[in-house]
């Protein structure tokens, strides 16, 4: 495939972790509004409904939480559920929106006692900004520079007393003086084939979507262990069913639906495919580094480390080795098959 027709069909492939405008509402319709309807996560959900009680019984805010883990896994979803159990507001923004001071300065100067402020990809928060969050989280409190040049000083302003949930695929990458402020750290799983095929029918039965339970089950098989991507895959085999065949969505429109959209059955898509084909075929096998592989796709380094890779290791394909990439497990003959698919 020629690498264009590779990058336009990556950037939308429909088994991509990451959430897109045109996913969001229907995003939004899917996720459940509190801890019995939300499915899998056991441990977290556990944790987070004690975390509740307590601050309800002791009447103060929560704690501040971190939600760490690989994009789709629902860090989101958990943090309404947590303003909806605790009946406060929950403020949404993200690391790369809050560009300067005033930015956080604006939104934690506004917020009402207990609310939440979810912080998503915190890890990309610039440093000006995490240092008005230190203070604001340790003491409820931030320091502004007022004026500017010999005659500037800082002003202390309380801010009412709130809860930061942050979320981030990339836990390593916070500082430690960020992290260290945290009292709970929450990390999200991938979730069982049998959770995801529960999701998938939770949202077929709110879509009013016909599945059978062999095709929900296939359909779990490929969605990588992520509700959104499983999620995304059920509209998918709607327009199938509702085009091709009775709208009932059957093993068979699934079959047909996967191999019409280049899935295969445990989910591999084109750009990982393409991943293990290369390794494969340029560099028999490996060992090769991030930055040579990353050339050989004509594919910047970070979407392969966080959005390829991850479910290539976990699925016993790859290995990152100290000398570099290695094909593993059964990923030989499986690149060897894909050739003909790419
Ligand atoms: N939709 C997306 N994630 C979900 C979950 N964990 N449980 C139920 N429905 C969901």
């Amino acid at each position: 495939m020629i690498e264009e027709e590779f990058k336009a069909k990556k950037k939308k492939s429909v088994v991509s972790a990451h959430a897109t405008e045109e996913n969001e509402v229907f995003e939004n319709k899917l996720r459940p509004k509190d801890f019995e309807n939300y499915i899998g996560q056991a441990e977290v959900k556990g944790n987070l409904r004690v975390f509740c009680q307590a601050a309800k019984k002791r009447k103060e805010p929560l704690d501040h939480i971190l939600f760490y883990g690989p994009p789709g896994l629902g860090k989101t979803t958990l943090a309404m559920i947590l303003a909806n159990e605790l009946g406060t507001n929950l403020r949404i923004t993200s690391g790369p929106a809050l560009e300067k001071p005033g930015d956080i300065a604006a939104i934690l100067t506004n917020l009402q006692p207990n609310d939440l402020l979810f912080i998503d990809e915190i890890h990309r928060l610039r440093s000006t900004v995490e240092e008005i969050l230190y203070t604001a989280m340790e003491d409820f409190a931030i320091d502004i520079v007022v004026g500017k040049g010999p005659s500037a000083r800082t002003m202390r302003l309380n801010v009412p007393k709130f809860t930061l949930v942050g979320a981030t695929t990339k836990a390593s990458m916070l500082a430690g003086p960020l992290r260290d402020r945290f009292g709970h750290v929450e990390r999200l799983r991938f979730y069982e084939s049998d959770e995801i095929q529960s999701i998938i029918e939770r949202s077929a039965n709110l879509l009013n979507i016909e599945i059978d339970s062999l095709a929900a089950a296939q359909l779990s098989k490929s969605s990588r262990r992520t509700p959104r991507i499983a999620n995304r895959l059920l509209r998918r085999m709607r327009d199938f069913a509702e085009i091709r065949h009775q709208g009932i969505i059957t093993e068979k429109v699934v079959r047909e639906g996967l191999k019409s959209l280049s899935i295969d059955g445990r989910g591999l898509d084109h750009a990982d495919q393409m991943y293990l084909q290369i390794l494969h075929e340029k560099f028999r096998g490996g060992p090769v580094g991030l930055s040579t592989m990353a050339a050989a796709m004509s594919e910047d380094e970070n979407t392969i480390e966080d959005m390829i890779e991850p479910f290539l290791i976990r699925e016993g394909l790859l290995q990152k080795t100290p000398r570099g990439r290695m094909a593993a497990g059964e990923s030989f003959g499986k690149a060897g098959k894909m050739g003909k698919l790419i």
